[in-house]
Formats: structure tokens, C-alpha cells, sequence
């Protein structure tokens, strides 16, 4: 199988290429993490298609058959530029298979979507949701703060707690049967703050995020089954990932394993320049 390029602007993509992994256990990775630039979530269009086009041609230089967008904001904003510029190349993004999972999971039509402020205001949520059903509603937050408390590891506790709080009180509120029932987390970063979100939320609101989807995409597009609800990796002969980054190795190899759901060695991680 073909190598695969995955790229975000941190660590939040390893969510991403974790169900990868496990969809695709004999697959050659290699992850950019272009932390030197993160977050791309506040920057303007035209910085994250720069950044984005940049960073996929670093991963072309190495050889890769398939290119997955493992960033939101990317993908809301630069994925029709990047298929483009690297025509006939396979490139995948995050935004449509979160789309798909949330329409999979509402019963009542109404879905939230969590995101960085740039996904939220392009609004590619609700174009890729209602591609799938117009009829559904979609409400949207930025939620900026999530990606610093995920980075810093403060996925529970009182801060974590008061912040869902926060972003998420004013978007399920009104009568309960006009709120969402789903919450699509439509940033990377979100999935490691997933349990202290359902605990905000309570038991009633189903939370999906895009890693799943996408990897099964990604299989889908190789032609390949996907082993999607395969949770075990270990031993099952899955060769480790490449990682490159713009910035601190050291800090992607501490910080990152808890956003991969396992070790990563700082030797593993190459420092390189865009
Ligand atoms: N990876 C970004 C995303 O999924 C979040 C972090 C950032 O703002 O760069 O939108």
C-alpha cells in the first residue's frame, strides 16, 4: 500500500490518525504537525491555504500515494485548493466525514457543531451537513479556548468544566425538544475533552467526531475493507508512523501521545522547515 500523508497544525490531528491506524493497521503513515504556526483556527483564509499548501508539499516530497487534511480549519477553508494544486493526487479532509457522522447520528434534525472560529465562519459545516439533508438546522460555536486546554492537557477538571459550560450552555438551550441532539465536534483538538463535554451535556446528546468517518474514507478510497471498530492496534503488526513538525519535537513527542492514545518517541520526530 501507497504511503499516506497526514497533516494538521498541531497534535489534534493524531485523533485522526489514530482511527487510521486502526482501519488500516498495515498502512505507512507519516504525520506533519506544522506546530510553529498553530493555531491555524484564528488565522485569516489566504494564511491557512498558504500554510496548508506548504505544508502538504513537504509531505509530496516524501513520496506519499494519498493526502488527509487531519485539520478542520484546513479543510473548511483549503481543501478545494489543494485537490487543485496536486491533481490527480487523492486528497482527503476532515469536514465532510464529520458532516456525515453527525447526519448518521441526529434523530431530531438539529445538529450543533463545535469548531475554531475560521471553520465556524466559512460555515462549510452546514454547506456539507445540508448537502447531505437540507432540512436539517445546524447551530455553530467557536470554541477557541478547547484547543489551548487540550494542547496544555487540561481535558478535565474545573476549568475544562467551566469552559464546555460556557461555550456550550447558550447553543443547547430552549424548549428540549428544539435543541440539538448531536454535537459534531468539527475541530481536532476536541476529541481528547469528549468525556468532560458529555458530562456538560448529559447522557442525552450524542458527541461524533470526523476520525472515524475519515478513516473509513480514506480505507473506501484505497479500495481497501476498513477495520474501523477495531480497537486493539497493538500487536497486530501496524508499523510505526514518520512524524515531522515546524517546532519543538520534544513537546510533540510528550504532548502528542496523549492525542495519538499512545507513545510516541521523541526520535521519532523530525524537526523540519517550510
Ligand atoms: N487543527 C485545528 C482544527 O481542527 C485546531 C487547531 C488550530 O486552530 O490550528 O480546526
Amino acid at each position: 500500500m501507497e504511503r499516506i500523508g497526514v497533516f494538521d497544525s498541531g497534535m489534534g490531528g493524531l485523533t485522526v490518525l489514530g482511527a487510521l491506524r486502526r482501519a488500516l493497521p498495515e498502512a505507512d503513515f507519516i504525520y506533519l504537525g506544522d506546530t510553529a504556526r498553530l493555531p491555524y483556527g484564528t488565522k485569516s483564509g489566504a494564511t491557512v491555504t498558504q500554510y496548508a499548501l506548504q505544508s502538504a508539499r513537504a509531505l509530496i516530497a516524501r513520496e506519499i500515494g494519498l493526502l488527509v487534511i487531519a485539520c478542520n480549519t484546513a479543510s473548511a477553508v483549503a481543501l478545494p485548493a489543494l485537490s487543485d494544486a496536486f491533481a490527480p493526487l487523492p486528497v482527503i479532509g476532515v469536514v465532510e466525514a464529520g458532516a456525515e457522522a453527525g447526519v448518521a447520528a441526529t434523530r431530531n434534525r438539529h445538529i450543533a457543531v463545535i469548531a475554531t472560529e475560521s471553520t465556524v465562519r466559512g460555515g462549510a459545516y452546514i454547506r456539507a451537513i445540508q448537502a447531505l439533508d437540507p432540512k436539517i438546522r445546524v447551530s455553530q460555536a467557536a470554541c477557541p479556548l478547547f484547543v489551548a486546554l487540550a494542547e496544555e492537557g487540561w481535558t478535565e477538571g474545573a476549568v475544562a468544566k467551566a469552559t464546555a459550560r460556557r461555550y456550550l450552555d447558550p447553543i443547547f438551550t430552549g424548549p428540549a425538544a428544539e435543541r440539538p441532539d448531536t454535537l459534531v465536534l468539527g475541530c481536532t483538538h476536541f476529541p481528547v475533552l469528549r468525556r468532560t463535554i458529555q458530562a456538560a451535556l448529559g447522557p442525552g446528546i450524542t458527541i461524533v467526531d470526523s476520525a472515524e468517518t475519515t478513516a473509513a474514507r480514506v480505507a473506501r478510497s484505497l479500495g481497501r475493507p476498513s477495520r474501523a471498530n477495531a480497537d486493539d492496534i497493538a500487536g497486530s503488526g501496524t508499523r510505526r508512523p514518520q512524524f515531522l513538525v515546524t517546532d519543538s519535537p520534544a513537546r510533540f513527542a510528550r504532548v502528542g501521545s496523549g492525542f495519538l492514545g499512545e507513545p510516541i518517541a521523541p526520535e521519532a520526530v523530525e524537526l523540519i522547515d517550510l
